[in-house]
């Protein structure tokens, strides 16, 4: 996979805090292992946790390199029977595919159900994440949907007006249908409830029985992904959401 940990300007930071974010340790255990000795800073043994770190200074656990993760970008092409969540459940969460250090602290943003498959974008940047999922920003949504009975004549200009979904008060924001056959589509919203695109097709009668996300806003799903591998996002994708 590409790399992706961005370069970190720390101005100043305690010994004791680096280590804890460099490795996700504890701040007591990050304690033993100064007391011990394992720490060391630019080749000297450093026992202070007060020690403040600064740019340029090489720190190192049992002589092993020590750095600070950046914010990080991904895209991830998720398989079935696996959870937008960040723990395991009755399937394992997303988050174990990427084999990275402090998985863990990455938010998904935009959750897909275990059965799709697809686009998922994970970061580390809250604000980011912010602007695919809010409602309030149009970030529009790309899914390939396979459906169980040909779709009705009428479904574009229905999603292009609005739909009740079953249980919600207001039509839902107008979307773009784009019929490849009878029973395969692509379907753009703007909007992310709960089962959206299959409670979209039900209130036409018919049922989802594939669906992949190949798109969102300007980050289109990439091909040379096999389902389970993630990549970086480059900058240029990173910056289509702020914009
Ligand atoms: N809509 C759905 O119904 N399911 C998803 O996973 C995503 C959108």
């Amino acid at each position: 996979m590409a790399a992706f940990l961005a370069v970190v300007r720390i101005a100043i930071v305690r010994l004791d805090k680096f280590i804890c974010d460099a490795t996700g340790l504890t701040r007591s255990l990050a304690k033993k292992a100064l007391h011990r000795g394992d720490i060391a800073v630019d080749a000297i043994s450093i026992k202070d946790p007060g020690f403040k770190v600064t740019d340029g200074m090489q720190v190192t656990l049992a002589g092993e390199p020590l750095a600070l993760p950046g914010t990080r970008y991904l895209m991830l092409n998720k398989p079935q029977d696996t959870l937008c969540s960040t723990i395991d459940e009755y399937y394992p969460s997303v988050l174990s595919l990427l084999d990275i250090p402090r998985a863990e602290l990455l938010h998904i943003a935009g959750r897909l159900d275990a059965d799709t498959t697809g686009l998922v974008l994970l970061t580390d940047d809250g604000q980011w994440s912010h602007c695919v999922t809010s409602p309030k920003k149009i970030c529009g949504k790309r899914y390939r949907v396979q459906l169980a009975e040909p779709l009705i004549d009428t479904a574009e200009a229905q999603f292009a007006a609005g739909v009740q979904l079953h249980g919600e008060r207001e039509l839902t924001q107008p979307a773009l249908l784009q019929r490849l056959s009878a029973t395969e589509v692509l379907l753009t919203i703007s909007e992310g409830k709960y089962h959206q695109v299959k409670r979209m097709f039900a209130a036409l009668g018919n049922k989802v029985v594939g669906l992949h996300r190949e798109a969102v806003g300007d980050i289109e799903l990439d091909p040379s992904l096999a389902l389970g591998e993630w990549r970086a996002l480059t900058e240029a994708e990173i910056a289509s959401v702020r914009g």
